[in-house]
């Protein structure tokens, strides 16, 4: 399909343009709402423009930032490219750009991360100031100039709502069978004219294919044809894969003794390697028929839809590698009747999340011994990624999984802790932990309870003797014996490995 062919509203094809002019419409200041979640669905052309836009300015000592809000991460060519000539002054929600988060971790770049779901509400109200310019990628626009979104959802609805100005690409790379599979949802209102969100099943549609926005507040349409650009995942190693047959084994258990039915609840599956491998997993275990309701579409769960195992999931955007992509794109209107996209606020929504009973499953940096989780931070105060929606999932779903490698840098580091150096997820959200030695099943155990299971499931051996002496120590010293803890030692592993480069052999008993 020619690009031009994706817009058949005169009044939106008068303002094609290029991407160059399209910039030049961005100004120093600017709060700019872009498209884009997990390397789908984000402005191809517009972001490099404005790069070379703001390099040069600052060449000419004239340097120009501005306010970058996405759905979640995006790809190479917009946080990357923005965060390399210095153009981005605050970033939110969810990023996973190493060029970015460079900036963030030296201090150059602010960051506000945010629970996913949130954010539009956020906006909505206010609280993150004014979105002066949203530049949104769709996959085409209709005579009646209905914008079909594209592989992404995110926050596209609240940034074209509240926007001053709307720059739209037109990308023709993307499928034009995804015209049907979104369902965009424009009841939602801030307290307290809110209504119950009418989601009672997974595949449940509530809203309508299209996004809207007035021709009016578009000031430009730029045409691309090209593709997503996310990162695959790697294939799982032997040490997810055991994780993942830990996870199996559980939910087998679950529904033996009736508390999960026999195709399960519906699933959310985080991002990252090994909540990839898990989904792998449930390509060869028993359960059958089985539903999603998650944030984001990745290689496995396309797997679990094409082996008819998955009948039908919800989500917000694709997080497919190339192959998977191509897969996608070929077969695109095979998948309409398996696939709801929805905005963020509803595909995360935590009445939502709770009413289904969702099975979460999410990936951690550290847990401690008491069941906190930090998902985000390497040693207190370098950023890894972000929350993203794992708040959204964790806090409200029915059975909350963490997961992790025992270890990390080379056995350098223990992901089990005495105390995380950042918490995420607090000990009250957190249900299960699991690594590659085995899983704790933290449901109904007080604070000392689940120290012991924890040291004794999840750790690495090589540890566990480490994590066993400061539990001892802090049940015969510590301030209290609820949750014994020693303040002076508790975050002596990061310590350790930030002087010395290694948790080994950190905090241990003196004499
Ligand atoms: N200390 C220091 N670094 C650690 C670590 C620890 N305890 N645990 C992991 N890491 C590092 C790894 O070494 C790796 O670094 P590298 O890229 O330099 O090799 C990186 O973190 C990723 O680890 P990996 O084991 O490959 O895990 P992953 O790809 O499954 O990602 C998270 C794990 C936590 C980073 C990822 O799941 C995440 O960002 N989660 C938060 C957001 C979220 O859960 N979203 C889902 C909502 S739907």
């Amino acid at each position: 399909m020619k690009a031009g062919s994706r817009i058949t509203s005169t009044a939106f094809a008068r303002k094609i343009c290029s991407a160059e002019d399209a910039a030049a419409m961005i100004s120093h200041g600017d709060n700019v709402g872009m498209s884009g979640f997990t390397g789908a669905g984000y402005p191809k052309a517009v972001p490099a423009a404005l790069a070379d836009r703001i390099g040069a300015s600052a060449a000419a000592g004239d340097p120009m930032r501005i306010g970058v809000w996405t759905g979640a991460s995006t790809a190479p060519e917009l946080d990357g490219a923005l965060a390399a000539v210095d153009g981005i002054e605050l970033r939110l929600p969810y990023q996973s750009d190493p060029v970015s988060r460079a900036r963030i971790n030296d201090g150059r770049m602010e960051y506000i991360d945010v629970h996913l779901s949130h954010v539009a509400q956020m906006v909505w109200r206010g609280s993150l100031g004014h979105l002066d310019v949203a530049v949104v990628e769709v996959a085409g626009i209709t005579p009646d100039g209905a914008l079909i979104p594209s592989s992404s959802v995110g926050n596209n609805k609240t940034w074209l709502d509240l926007a001053d100005r709307v720059i739209l690409e037109v990308n023709s790379w993307q499928s034009a069978s995804l015209e049907g599979m979104h369902d965009i949802y424009y009841g939602t209102a801030l307290p307290p004219h809110r209504v119950p969100i009418p989601i009672v099943a997974p595949g449940d549609r509530i809203g309508v294919p299209y996004l809207h926005c007035p021709a009016e507040k578009v000031i430009a349409v730029v045409q691309t044809d090209t593709p997503d650009r996310n990162t695959g995942f790697k294939a799982p190693d032997a040490t997810s894969q055991r994780i993942a047959g830990h996870i199996l084994d559980f939910l087998t258990a679950e529904v033996a003794i009736g508390h999960l039915p026999p195709d399960l609840l519906p699933l959310q599956s985080g991002v990252g390697n090994v909540p990839n491998a898990v989904l792998a997993g449930l390509q060869a275990g028993p359960f059958e028929n089985l539903t999603a309701y998650t944030e984001v579409i990745q290689d496995g769960m396309l797997d679990l839809i094409d082996s008819g195992k998955l009948a039908v999931v919800s989500a917000t955007a694709f997080s497919l590698s190339s192959d998977a992509v191509e897969r996608f794109n070929t077969n695109a209107c095979d998948y309409r009747g398996k696939i709801v996209l929805r905005p963020q606020e509803i595909s995360n929504h935590p009445e939502v999340v709770r009413r289904l009973g969702v099975i979460a499953m999410n990936g951690m940096i550290e847990a401690d011994i008491y069941g906190n989780v930090n998902s985000t931070h390497v040693m207190g105060s370098q950023i890894m990624n972000g929350i993203g929606g794992s708040g959204d999932f964790a806090r409200n779903g029915y059975v909350s999984i963490f997961i992790t490698p025992s270890v990390a840098k080379g056995g350098a580091i223990s992901a089990i802790v005495p105390m995380v150096s950042h918490v995420d997820h607090t000990e009250h959200d957190v249900d299960v932990i699991v690594t590659e030695q085995g899983l704790a099943d933290l449901r109904g155990l007080s604070p000392k309870q689940r120290a012991q299971k924890i040291i004794d499931n999840c750790a690495h051996p090589d540890f566990r003797p480490q994590l066993q002496d400061y539990l001892d120590r802090a049940m015969s010293s510590s301030y209290g014996r609820h949750t014994p803890h020693l303040m002076d030692q508790a975050l002596s592993w990061h310590a350790g490995y930030v002087g010395a480069g290694t948790m080994r052999g950190a905090g241990a008993t003196a004499g």
